[in-house]
């Protein structure tokens, strides 16, 4: 039997997504050793292989074929924008990818003003201001911490992950528009769907299953 090998978004996500896969039957023993330092993970049994990687690589992984699934944010999926199906909306992790900013900067909005946006997400933010307001503004790619950027005056407005609002609050800024809810969602290689589709479909209809309980609980 072929490994099906999955890619999971380092950190919180991951273990979240292994308790899920837990739960259609799916162990990794292995992983579950906090004190190791392997890369990569297996159930011999099962035929599965996991790996955990910087978000922003999942997708990467995931269109070359190098993992047949994966597990990442929507955020990471929209501005790494690879060649992959997006099968499963898992519905953790969510939050909103907004535009933010002190409040005056809303009136600079409306106005269609060039403006500078400072964000982790240039693809997210090009594709919001030019392709669907049709606002030319100047994007400055930042690494974290983009809060920073319009309260020491590096930009008027920023884009970026809202979850509990606290970081804004915190440092006087607000929501002034939102761009696309966000969650976390399993991706799948295309060459992997139609190879592997019957182990794959499986394991996509046991996750649905689990969140249609969940929904109704
Ligand atoms: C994210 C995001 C915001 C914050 C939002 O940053 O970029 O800064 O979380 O969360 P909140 O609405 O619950 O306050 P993260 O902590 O991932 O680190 P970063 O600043 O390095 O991007």
């Amino acid at each position: 039997m072929r490994y099906i090998t999955v890619a999971l978004a380092k950190g919180r996500l991951a273990e979240k997504a292994m308790e899920l896969f837990e739960r259609i039957g799916i162990h990794c023993q292995e992983m579950k050793d906090k004190h190791s330092r392997k890369l990569i993970f297996v159930n011999e049994e099962l035929g599965m292989r996991f790996f955990l990687a910087k978000a922003s690589d999942v997708p990467t992984y995931v269109e070359y074929g190098a993992a047949d699934m994966g597990i990442v944010g929507k955020d990471t999926i929209l501005e790494e924008s690879r060649k992959l199906y997006e099968v499963l909306d898992l519905k953790m992790g969510r939050c909103r990818m907004c535009v933010c900013g002190p409040q005056e900067a809303k009136e600079r909005l409306k106005h269609h003003e060039l403006i500078r946006v400072a964000t982790k997400y240039p693809h997210i933010a090009k594709d919001y201001f030019y392709n669907k307001k049709y606002q030319t503004v100047e994007i400055i790619k930042l690494n974290g911490s983009i809060e920073l950027a319009p309260i020491v005056g590096l930009s008027d407005v920023i884009v970026d992950i809202v979850e509990t609002g606290s970081t804004l609050r915190e440092n006087g800024l607000v929501v002034l528009e939102e761009v696309c809810p966000l969650s976390a969602r399993v991706v799948v290689n295309q060459v992997s769907m139609k190879r592997e589709n019957e182990r794959i479909a499986k394991m996509i209809k046991g996750l649905q299953e689990i969140l249609r309980e969940e929904e109704q609980a």
